[in-house]
This record gives structure tokens, C-alpha cells and sequence, in this order.
């Protein structure tokens, strides 16, 4: 089948489509990268024609309430507008567990994007994933200090991309469910431990700094709001064994 993927060139949606291919599906990229603004809804309808499925992987780099509330609305309600004019009969979105739990900063965002899925005008699938393990690598890159490394403070259960990835492309194969069940690691870690192992492995010894980020959605990270529920599946790699296996 034909799956067109927003944020394609992202952390998860690269492996998405690497994913797809792999699968014998043929995967249409969108991204600014890949010549596909989100923002512009002539050039998401030409992307999506043909498409049997579309997944949203898309994301902005912010921890304000009101950016991530305002990329979210805008890119969701064209790409679900060009799915309908297209005739695409499923749209898969990737979310995070716990946003409702925590509704701060980017979630606030998170939980925005849900409520238009929800009300898709195509039949939608919604999938919550905890924190990647790559989460490390893309925080670490936003909080350095001079020559500090700044390690946020957080309880995090992370998921290997790749494990996120192959469940996107198996749901937009599978067809429209509502809520799939959530996905999560095997089991919980400090941020800030895997922030510090993933600039050591890099080869930096610059000091690692714990911190407490002030804020709602930080402090809701640190009283474990995104740890999965009992009810989620447990897959993949640890972190330190995803972290062992890049070499
Ligand atoms: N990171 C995590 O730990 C985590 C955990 C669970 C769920 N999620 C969710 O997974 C999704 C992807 O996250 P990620 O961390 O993989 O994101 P990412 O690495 O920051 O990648 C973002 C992607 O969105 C694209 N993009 C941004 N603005 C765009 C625009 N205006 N038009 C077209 N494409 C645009 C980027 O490509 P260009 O820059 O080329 O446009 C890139 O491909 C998000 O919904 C996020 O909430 C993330």
C-alpha cells in the first residue's frame, strides 16, 4: 500500500519509512525537507494523492503551551482536510502517553492535535508511546550551559523509535481502530541517567548537571504523569541495551 508520512524525516517518521519500504509498502515523505510544507494545503493534497493511509509524524521543537497548540492545530486540520479531499480511508496519529495527565507546555499541544483526530472526517487511529530513547540525545541537544551539559530531572519509561515505527506502519496497514492500546520500554528510567549515558557515549565529558526545569509539564514529568498504565504493552530494547547496540 502507499503511506504517506508526515514528519518523514523526523527521529521516528525516518524510521517509519525506512520501516514501510522494508515492508514492500511504497511511503511518500512530508516534510519541509522533502519539499512538503504542513502549512501549505495545496501541497499536502498533492502529496497525499493515491495515498491508502496516512501517518502523522510531525512535530515542532518548542516547550510552550501556546506554539505547540498553535503547530498542531494548523498542520492537523490541513492534513486531515487534504485526507478527506483525497479520499484517504485512514490516518494513523502518533501521541504520548499521559498528555491528558499532564496538559502543560508542548502536551497542551498533544492533547489539541487528539481532540481534532477524534473528530476526523476519515477513519483515524490514535497510538500513545512513551518517551523515545533517542529523547535523551534530543533534549541533551536543547540544554547546554556554557560548558555544562543540563540533564532535566524526569521518570520516563523510553521505547526504542524503531519499536514506535514498526507499530505505526503495522496500524496504517491494518485499518481504522480508535485508540490502539498504548506502547511503552520495558521498564522505567531517569532521565537525567540517560541523558548523562548518552553524552558519555558520544565521547563528552563535560559536567552532566541534574536540574529541576521549572514548569507544569516538567514537574508532571518528574511526579511520573507519561509512565505507561498496566494496561499498555511493554516492548523492545532497554535503554542501555539500545544504547550498546548503536556500537
Ligand atoms: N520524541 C519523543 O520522545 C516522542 C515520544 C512519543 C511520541 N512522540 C511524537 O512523535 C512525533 C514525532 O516526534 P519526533 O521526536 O520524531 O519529531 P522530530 O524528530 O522533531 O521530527 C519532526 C518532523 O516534523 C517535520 N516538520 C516540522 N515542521 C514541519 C512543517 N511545517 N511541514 C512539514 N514537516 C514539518 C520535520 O521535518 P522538516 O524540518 O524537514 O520540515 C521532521 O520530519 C510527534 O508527534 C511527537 O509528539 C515523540
Amino acid at each position: 500500500m502507499r503511506i504517506a508520512v508526515a514528519g518523514g524525516t523526523g527521529t521516528v517518521g525516518r524510521l517509519v519509512v525506512e520501516h514501510a519500504r522494508r515492508e514492500g509498502h511504497d511511503a511518500v515523505v512530508l516534510s519541509r525537507a522533502a519539499g512538503v510544507d504542513l502549512r501549505d494545503a495545496q501541497a499536502v493534497r498533492r502529496a497525499l494523492r493515491g495515498a491508502d493511509a496516512v501517518v502523522d509524524a510531525a512535530s515542532t521543537a518548542t516547550t510552550s503551551g501556546p506554539r505547540a497548540t498553535e503547530f498542531f492545530t494548523a498542520t492537523s486540520k490541513i492534513l486531515l482536510a487534504a485526507a478527506e479531499q483525497e479520499s484517504v480511508p485512514h490516518v494513523v496519529l502518533l501521541s504520548i502517553v499521559g498528555i491528558d495527565r499532564n496538559p502543560n507546555g508542548y502536551y497542551a499541544g498533544k492533547v489539541a492535535q487528539e481532540a481534532l483526530y477524534e473528530d476526523a472526517p476519515v477513519p483515524w487511529t490514535i497510538l500513545r508511546a512513551t518517551q523515545f530513547h533517542e529523547f535523551a540525545g534530543q533534549v541533551a541537544a536543547q540544554a547546554s550551559l556554557g560548558p555544562l551539559q543540563l540533564a532535566p530531572r524526569a521518570r520516563v519509561q523510553p521505547i526504542a523509535a524503531a519499536e514506535v515505527a514498526a507499530r505505526l506502519v503495522e496500524l496504517a496497514a491494518a485499518g481504522a481502530q480508535g485508540r490502539a492500546r498504548d506502547i511503552a520500554g520495558p521498564h522505567e528510567e531517569r532521565l537525567e541517567r540517560m541523558i548523562r549515558a548518552w553524552v558519555r557515549r558520544h565521547g563528552a565529558r563535560r559536567p552532566v548537571v541534574p536540574l529541576n526545569v521549572p514548569g507544569a509539564q516538567m514537574r508532571g514529568l518528574r511526579r511520573g504523569l507519561a509512565l505507561p498504565g498496566a494496561q499498555a504493552s511493554l516492548i523492545g530494547p532497554t535503554f542501555d541495551e539500545w544504547l550498546t547496540a548503536l556500537g
